[in-house]
């Protein structure tokens, strides 16, 4: 892998990169500023999408037609669908589903994009390995797991909602843009991986912590790419 393309959906979840990165350029694009550069010695484009899934998606088209991005990263963090899940704690997919598609009515699974051969967009295997050891060793007072994680176009702190992403596609963690950014990064045959850190357990508790939660919980995330990028350099 020569060049890496790493979206945060925030500010505070790509801030620290962009400090750390040496930037060659700043391209604008979609109301998306696109930083490239080195980043711990590995040739990278880091950029804010914005929120949801459309920006997400967009911003990956972006990355891979215009820079020429040989995997994508998507870092950030998400709530916890699993009690063992802690606040802090880290889950890198495995594969990623959009909780918000629906068409049962026409006899497709819940999740399920009508007329696509695909019903999860897997994750890039041996990148999700690599960073799960990296993270074991940049972040070791942190649990990381491994698992499905699921998106939507929406904040989820509802217990009912909760329970059915848990039900119905046995997730780790929920978010708003990975499956946007893993069914665009499928459809143009680009490796990726979905990183995140638990900023909240999905329901009402802790609130009133979340934003400071949602700052470490990033950082936590940011802390790991830097690293995994170190670690990709050498190969
Ligand atoms: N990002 C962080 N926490 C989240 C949650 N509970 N639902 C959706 N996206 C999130």
């Amino acid at each position: 892998m020569k060049k890496i393309g790493i979206i945060g959906a925030m500010e505070v979840e790509v801030e620290a990169l962009k400090k750390d990165m040496q930037i060659s350029s700043v391209i604008r694009k979609a109301q998306m500023e696109f930083c490239a550069g080195i980043l711990n010695g590995m040739e990278a484009v880091v950029v804010r999408s914005g929120v949801c899934k459309v920006n997400a998606a967009v911003c990956t088209q972006i990355l891979i037609d215009d820079f020429g991005v040989d995997a994508i990263i998507n870092t950030g963090v998400a709530g916890s669908l699993n009690a063992d899940i802690n606040i802090g704690d880290i889950v890198i997919s495995t594969d990623v589903v959009h909780h918000d598609v629906n068409a049962v009515t026409f006899g497709y699974a819940p999740g399920q994009i009508p007329q696509m051969n695909v019903f999860s967009f897997q994750a890039d295997e041996a990148l999700a390995e690599k960073a799960a050891a990296v993270s074991r060793k940049v972040n070791p007072s942190l649990q990381v797991f491994r698992g499905r994680i699921v998106s939507g176009d929406q904040f989820v702190d509802q217990p009912e909602v909760k329970k059915r992403l848990i039900d119905t596609y046995h997730a780790f963690c929920t978010e708003m843009e990975g499956a946007g950014i893993a069914q665009a990064a499928y459809l143009n045959g680009v490796p990726f991986i979905i990183i995140r850190a638990i900023s909240d357990k999905a329901d009402q508790s802790d609130m009133m912590d979340y934003p400071v939660f949602e700052v470490q919980a990033a950082q936590h995330s940011i802390r790991l790419v830097n690293a995994l990028l170190g670690e990709l350099k050498k190969r």
